[in-house]
């Protein structure tokens, strides 16, 4: 292939920041693709070209780039409806459905891109995929680190018919890997597809032990892919 997969995602990233007008309150999504979204906006307040953003970011890592930057950050609390989110994915399906959190980062994303008007995705083309689970990668829930094993075994239960396996999220040196929130990832991986997303995302919410899991359904305004052959871009 000519181009390498960080080439394919800064071309998304830069095709995203096109929608960023001056005076926008932005939602900064997590990850190694909106990482380019970010230096660009950040390169383009610079210079001048836009002016009067107001940034809200979904993690630290983003935080401190964004500040590094200087982009002028607020939080949801000031700023309770935000105009635009430009953030990566793990997985896209067919209907914009998606899985994110697979670096750690999805709760505080859930809450900034539920709140914004339009929601933009930006991916390279390897994360599409025919139903969400099916890259055979992990599917996160945030879960509190209180009695982790009983809510993994809940949720490895819960999915049983579709032979899901439940783990904790790890760092490095095998230590539990903690959010921005203080909490536990564990990871479900599946043989086989789990059918109703919206059934399955509520039956997952509803164990108490569960704080939020990665798919976010109907919540992707468009979609932004980078591929070999050039740029599509799949409106809702
Ligand atoms: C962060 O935890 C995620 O939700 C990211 O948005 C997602 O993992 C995409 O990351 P990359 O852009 O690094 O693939």
């Amino acid at each position: 292939s000519i181009l390498t997969q960080d080439e394919l995602k800064k071309i998304a990233a830069y095709k995203a920041v096109e929608h960023v007008e001056s005076g926008m309150i932005l939602g900064l999504g997590s990850g190694s693709t909106v990482k380019h979204a970010v230096d660009r906006i950040g390169e383009l307040l610079q210079l001048g070209k836009l002016h009067n953003i107001i940034g809200i970011t979904t993690s630290q890592n983003t935080h401190q780039q964004a500040v590094s930057l200087g982009i002028p950050l607020s939080d949801l609390d000031d700023h309770p409806v935000l105009d635009l989110a430009i953030d990566g994915a793990d997985e896209v399906d067919p209907h914009l459905n998606l899985v994110k959190g697979r670096c750690g980062s999805l709760l505080r994303e859930k809450m900034v891109e539920g709140a914004c008007k339009k929601f933009v995705v930006i991916v390279d083309e390897s994360k599409l995929v025919d139903y969400l689970g099916g890259s055979g990668l992990a599917m996160p829930v945030e879960v509190v680190p209180f009695c982790w094993k009983f809510t993994a075994k809940m949720l490895q239960d819960l999915f049983r018919n579709s032979g899901c396996v439940a783990k904790l999220k790890c760092g490095e040196s095998g230590e539990p890997f903690v959010t921005d929130n203080g909490n536990y990832i564990v990871d479900m991986y599946f043989k086989k597809d789990i059918g109703d997303l919206r059934a399955a995302s509520e039956a997952i919410l509803r164990l108490a032990g569960v704080v939020e899991h990665g798919m976010f359904l109907d919540m992707a305004t468009t979609v932004i892919v980078a591929r070999e052959l050039g740029i599509t871009v799949k409106n809702k």
